[in-house]
């Protein structure tokens, strides 16, 4: 329910408030889950993982219109503490928290001048570049105006959600980090919503593109529970290509494995281990009472015949319909033909992470069919989705043990294609190879099991070479799928 009203959410942010750090002792940095931080020779990919997240990167961090007109806002991302306030001609000022004077949390302070916020103690004044304008303290002729200046983020506010740079280069080209639907006019924001998972961002993102969760963690899930099978389960997993080094999009090559040479699949599969089948028949009946709603309501031919009228132009963005693509620095991006549902596990912690959806489409030409499609995407699919399918994830993924030995499957060759490109290709990981500062592995255990599906066909040995996989994605047929069967 947090959905509507936002108890949880409003729980978490003033949880987070009240644990801003503060004393004489400077805050132990977030430990890392555990992970081996001592800079030595490792073996595992996991460890070097950044904890609090990618830097150099555009983040979705707060609906703009959370933040008050008349004073300031406390916000907490990628172990940063934030304050927002209203800067000049609508612009989102973002600055750190800590006065530079003596430390004051200024997000306490008070906005008495226009696009300023000024500190609760004696009043060092700041705009929204970070500059010192005036110490209201210490009068006019103050020599501290002008010189101590507090970290600025840059900022910018595209459909309502404030985006943030917190790394620490020159920010790269928004476009190249946000959905390219965010600055189409013609679209249309179906809702936007956020809310806390208990973990940490990469057990978030890396929940996403998991056939064998999606086929059982979510059996009771309404999506599965009311198409004719829910999503087909593979042990070779989807295949995932790179793309621009910032992008894995999906293959979806390996969803007919259970198919029969007619393309139909049995609703059951025997366990001869098991000595049954499942799925269990009863769960046809919730899909066999709502097959008329899906089949003439909801996936009508008229509204499939539109579906694909929202399509990105690009590879990065995941033009194919229907595949799960992860985008850096934390997204996972489905494409429904109708729209585009994008979710982004945003590091506030090292253990609790903002995850931020917006489902995106295009704008109908008719205002009325707007107003009837958002009550129904804010009445029904924004829990359907985000709260009853992605709060199984939520529950079930976070807990994980990530410093635990794992023992992954085929189905998990694309999971290491994602901690690869964390490592190897983003921003961060080149910026610290530049700098020489990449810590220097000995043979990862995941760069072995690649290589062992790679002579089995299962998977992809090196990013290059899944960069170099021609086979197009072909079109997933999930949608309609569901009213075929
Ligand atoms: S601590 Fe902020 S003005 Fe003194
Ligand atoms: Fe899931």
């Amino acid at each position: 329910m947090g959905a509507y009203f936002r108890f949880e959410e409003r729980a978490v942010e003033r949880k987070l408030r009240a644990e801003a750090t503060s004393g004489v002792i400077k805050p132990v940095p977030e430990e890392a889950l555990g992970l081996e931080q001592s800079g030595e020779r490792v073996t595992d990919r996991r460890t070097l993982i950044p904890v609090l997240g990618l830097r150099e990167y555009w983040y979705p961090a707060i609906p703009a219109k959370q933040i008050p007109q008349r004073k300031p806002l406390y916000w907490r991302m990628l172990g940063e503490e934030i304050c927002f306030f209203r800067g000049e001609d609508g612009e989102i000022g973002a600055i750190s928290d800590v006065c530079p004077h003596r430390g004051a949390s200024l997000s306490q302070g008070i906005c008495v001048f226009k696009g300023t916020v000024s500190c609760p103690y004696h009043g060092a004044t700041f705009d929204a570049a970070g500059t010192c304008k005036a110490f209201l303290g210490e009068g006019p002729d103050s020599k501290m105006a002008g010189k101590m200046p507090v970290k600025a983020y840059p900022t910018k506010v595209l459909r309502g959600w404030v985006f943030i740079w917190m790394g620490a280069e020159q920010p790269s080209a928004i476009e190249e980090d946000v959905p390219p639907e965010l600055f189409d006019s013609k679209t249309t924001v179906m809702f936007s919503t956020y809310t806390y998972w208990p973990t940490n961002w990469i057990l978030a993102i890396e929940n996403q593109n998991d056939s064998h969760n999606a086929q059982w963690a979510h059996r009771n899930a309404m999506m599965n529970l009311t198409s004719n099978r829910g999503r087909s389960p593979t042990p070779i997993g989807p295949r995932s290509k790179l793309v621009n080094d910032r992008a894995l999009v999906p293959m979806m090559a390996n969803q007919n494995y259970y198919k029969d040479a007619a393309g139909k699949e049995m609703f059951s599969l025997h366990y001869p281990t098991l000595g049954g089948n499942w799925p269990r028949n009863w769960r046809k009946i919730p899909w066999a009472i709502l097959k008329p709603l899906y089949k003439y309501v909801i996936y009508n031919k008229w509204r499939m015949a539109k579906k694909n009228l929202l399509t990105s132009e690009t590879e990065e963005w995941c033009p194919s319909m229907g595949g799960s693509a992860w985008h850096l620095p934390c997204q996972v991006r489905v494409n429904h033909g109708i729209g585009y549902f994008n979710r982004f596990a945003v590091p506030v912690s090292a253990n609790l992470s903002r995850v931020v959806y917006l489902y995106m489409r295009k704008r109908p030409r008719f205002w009325p069919i707007e107003l009837v499609q958002k009550a129904w995407w804010h009445g029904y699919y924004k829990w359907w989705m985000c709260f009853n399918f992605s709060g199984q994830d939520a529950r079930i993924a976070a807990p994980c043990r990530y410093w635990t030995p794992e023992n992954l499957s085929a189905t998990d060759s694309h999971l290491i294609m994602l901690r690869k490109l964390i490592t190897e290709r983003s921003r961060d990981a080149v910026i610290a190879r530049q700098r020489g500062a990449e810590r220097q592995p000995a043979m990862l255990k995941d760069d072995q099991l690649l290589q062992d599906l790679k002579r089995q066909g299962l998977g992809e040995a090196s990013l290059e070479e899944a960069a170099n996989v021609g086979e197009a994605a072909p079109v997933w047929d999930f949608l309609q799928k569901g009213f075929k069967g």
